[in-house]
């Protein structure tokens, strides 16, 4: 039996050994940001949960289930600093962001800020939204290559107008992993008297998250990402200084119960129908496996994997050539490389996985990273996360394998 300080000191050693994560290991995974990964003992958390809930079913809806998901509550609310409260559990970013998108009083002319680094289940909610009532969505442009976060906060309020009603700003940026300025453009964008709902998507364990000072009127994220819970876990939080909470999207059988004595808010999302529900309860059991992983906890965690990200992009870099349009300290764990834009010919094809050298990389190289088209913005970006199983070979391995792929590209015209 080993101890828990010869465990992590194993660990530290040889990260990539963990047995804690089920990645297959003839796979270089160079992409924990997408999906998140959940280690084994999160996952076996998750399994007992499951077998819980089916030794009687109807005592865990009818009982149980509202404590069990205040424990995670809890646990996520010292995480994040704010009161548990004012979190709700959803299935994942898209949905917490869909419900205020829709919960907003809009009127025909209202304008939706949203820059051209957004994420693109937020960016076609609201070009829904457009139809239907006759809302605009104004676009600002990232520019690249990033100088620092004081050009980052010109380029978006550059978009503000006397019609602005909410702007949608990504915590990090999803195509270029970038951590926009949030806090100040919180305070300029409320002092503007806009609502501001930070997509968080990424935050929650790659870097601090403090609530209630950064004073946005909505947050929202997903925990399966950087936070490794099980699939199904994000959030939606809402201040309490920022009026009436909204309400889901479908309203369940027990939308209507008197029950004074707990909050509509917490009654309306806890219970959102028959689900599974085990991966949100399993969020604690993620939070504490996570800061079990190194010595000084989740902010040690974070700055070895945001010097790995940065480092990992440095090798590949000089490899091909190139250098980095962001900043190093823009990064979090993840770090955004520019790539040629596809040739003519390989244009308007059907890939696997979106992008040719992304198909060529999994089939051929049995590297998993993304490489994509922003699609608002038409430019080609590879991003590389780190995370405690990565290594700093792993870089290097994806640094010849793009060198291949893109003069194969090239002489292709
Ligand atoms: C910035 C951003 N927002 C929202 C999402 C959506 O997350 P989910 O698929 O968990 O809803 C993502 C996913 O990558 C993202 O990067």
């Amino acid at each position: 039996m080993t101890t828990i300080t010869e465990r992590v000191a194993a660990r530290m050693e040889a990260p990539h050994m963990d047995p804690s994560w089920p990645l297959d290991p003839d796979l270089t995974f160079l992409n924990h940001g997408s999906y998140g990964l959940c280690p084994r003992p999160v996952l076996e958390a998750q399994a007992r949960y499951r077998l819980m809930v089916e030794r009687d079913p109807v005592s865990f809806f009818v009982r149980d289930l509202e404590r069990h998901l205040d424990e995670s509550r809890a646990a996520l609310a010292t995480l994040l600093r704010a009161r548990p409260q004012d979190f709700a559990f959803t299935g994942n970013a898209t949905v917490a962001i869909a419900t205020i998108l829709h919960e907003m009083d809009w009127k025909p002319g209202d304008e939706i800020l949203a820059s051209d680094h957004e994420y693109m289940s937020a960016i076609n909610e609201i070009r829904r939204l457009e139809q239907k009532r006759h809302i605009r969505l104004v676009s600002p442009a990232i520019p690249i290559p990033v100088r620092d976060s004081d050009q980052l906060l010109d380029a978006i309020m550059a978009g503000v107008s006397p019609r602005t009603r909410l702007a949608i700003v990504s915590h990090i940026t999803s195509p270029s992993a970038l951590i926009l300025p949030v806090e100040r453009l919180v305070s300029r964008l409320k002092a503007r008297g806009i609502r501001v709902l930070v997509d968080g998507a990424h935050a929650p364990g790659q870097i601090p998250v403090d609530l209630t000072s950064l004073g946005a009127d909505y947050y929202v994220a997903t925990l399966h990402k950087w936070v490794c819970a099980p699939k199904g876990s994000g959030f939606l939080w809402v201040n309490p200084d920022s009026g009436p909470r909204p309400r889901p999207i479908a309203l369940s059988s027990r939308a209507s119960e008197e029950r004074p004595w707990r909050d509509l808010f917490l009654r309306d999302f806890d219970y959102q129908g028959t689900a599974d529900y085990t991966g949100q309860i399993a969020v604690k059991d993620a939070i504490a496996f996570m800061s079990s992983l190194m010595p000084g906890g989740l902010e040690a965690l974070r700055r070895r994997n945001h010097q790995m990200a940065v480092e990992g992009r440095r090798r590949i870099c000089e490899t091909l050539g190139i250098d980095p349009v962001t900043p190093d300290d823009l990064c979090p764990s993840m770090a955004a490389i520019p790539m040629p834009a596809m040739p003519a010919p390989l244009q308007g094809k059907r890939y696997t996985f979106g992008d040719p050298i992304q198909d060529r990389l999994v089939e051929d190289h049995r590297i998993q990273v993304p490489v994509w088209n922003n699609p608002t913005t038409g430019r080609r970006w590879c991003r590389v996360s780190a995370q405690i199983y990565n290594r700093p070979e792993q870089y290097d391995r994806l640094a010849e394998a793009l060198r291949e792929e893109l003069r194969r590209e090239q002489s292709m015209g």
